[in-house]
């Protein structure tokens, strides 16, 4: 007879950006697994009674409103999103707020000894040094949300060895197969109509640009440590496959299931085990049909390769490419400027910054502001 393993001591989680298309599914995947996770916080940004329900279904110990007025119930301010990624009992912080907000209780989190689950990718491009850095010193560690890095981990973690190359899987966005003039004129309704993925409007429109997906080579290159020229991305319209991993022997694993972010955010909870869950739809290859694969056409999504010379350029580039990005789509869902304009907004910022080579949090602190006032005033 053996003995049975010792029963794995329930985590406390806190998510930030509960209210979200991510925190939403983080609570929905925590729902069905009680027994290893409990709920210790929960924030979000501004919708106080989105938050109000998850507060009587969850009870948390710490909730937060980040733009919470002086009448509010929950605890209010920027320190809300800190104090959840630090709260003591708290041992996996699912940091699923959009932007570059996110960064403090990124660092903060990872420097406190914590697990990041990180959906925020906006916070690694930005300041990746200083986020491996934090975890470093910290004792943290830095888990990805994001679908297409969660399968590079997954096949690296099955593998046990690292890899040579990605192959980074996009859908492609609404516009995959769009002309260049047609998507200069496309509106926001159809650029929030993505065709595999229901996601916040943020990350939905830049799905559309594609700049997403620069965000995301960006991101692996942090996570992952490869160097650009071994980061590639392929069309792959039906989101099956979420990453192709190359080893050095040339032998390629791939990550498979039908889109749903409860996967990853599951395997993100749980990294390296996986914990058996009813509630995920099985995979079904007759029903996935034909997987088909298709360059991405570069000369109509400039986004994209703005956002991956930012990332080569590196320093505080990555950080000006983030928030000019994240000034010209708020500008673009707002209608002051088209679809096509974002890129330009981008591209104006991107030559006229004077970004650092040396990311230090003040030098990305202080690109994140310059590149912003810049963006406003191109957009204005
Ligand atoms: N959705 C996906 O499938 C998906 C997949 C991969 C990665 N991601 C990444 O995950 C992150 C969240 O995406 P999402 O689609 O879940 O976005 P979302 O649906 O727009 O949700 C954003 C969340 O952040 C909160 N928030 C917004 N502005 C904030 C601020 N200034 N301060 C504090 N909290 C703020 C929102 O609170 P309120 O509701 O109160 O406004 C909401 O809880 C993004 O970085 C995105 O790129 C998303």
């Amino acid at each position: 007879m053996t003995a049975a393993p010792p029963a794995r001591r329930s985590r406390g989680v806190a998510v930030l950006g509960s209210t979200g298309s991510i925190g939403v599914a983080t609570l929905r995947v925590l729902d069905r697994h009680r027994d290893a996770f409990h709920l210790v916080a929960l924030v979000a940004g501004s919708r106080q009674d989105a938050l109000a329900e998850q507060v009587a279904a969850w009870r948390p110990q710490l909730a937060g409103l980040v733009h919470g007025d002086e009448d509010t119930p929950f605890a209010s301010g920027a320190g809300v999103l800190v104090a959840a990624a630090t709260h003591p009992d708290v041992d996996i912080v699912v940091n699923a707020v959009v932007g570059a907000v996110g960064l403090d209780a990124t660092l903060a989190a990872l420097r406190a000894g914590k697990r990041v689950a990180l959906a925020n990718k906006e916070t690694l491009v930005m300041a990746g040094p200083l986020v491996a850095e934090a975890a470093r010193s910290g004792g943290g560690e830095l888990v990805p949300i994001d679908s297409e890095h969660s399968a590079v981990l997954q096949c690296v973690t099955a593998q046990g060895s690292a890899p040579s190359r990605l192959i980074l899987t996009a859908s492609g966005g609404p516009f995959r197969t769009w002309e260049r003039d047609r998507l200069a004129r496309a509106t926001v309704a159809e650029a929030l109509q993505h065709p595999t993925w229901r996601m916040g409007s943020k990350i939905s429109v830049d799905s559309a640009t594609l700049a997403n997906k620069a965000l995301e080579v960006i991101e692996a290159h942090y996570l992952f440590g490869l160097p650009y020229d071994a980061i590639e991305v392929v069309v792959h319209p039906q989101s099956i496959i979420h990453a192709l991993v190359e080893f050095p022997d040339g032998s390629v694993l791939a990550q498979l299931g039908f889109p749903s972010m409860e996967l990853p955010i599951l395997y993100a909870l749980s990294h390296p085990d996986r914990l058996a869950d009813e509630g995920l739809r099985r995979f079904d290859p007759i029903a996935a049909g034909p997987l088909t694969f298709e360059p991405l056409r570069n000369e109509c999504f400039p986004a994209f390769m703005l956002g991956l010379s930012a990332g080569r350029a590196g320093g505080t580039m990555p950080a000006a490419f983030n928030a000019a990005n994240e000034v010209a789509v708020a500008a673009f869902l707002s209608g002051r400027i088209g679809f096509g304009g974002i890129a330009g907004v981008i591209e104006d910022v991107l030559t006229r910054i004077d970004a650092g080579p040396q990311p230090t949090l003040d030098a990305v602190r202080a690109t994140d502001a310059e590149a912003r006032r810049i963006a406003r005033q191109v957009v204005a």
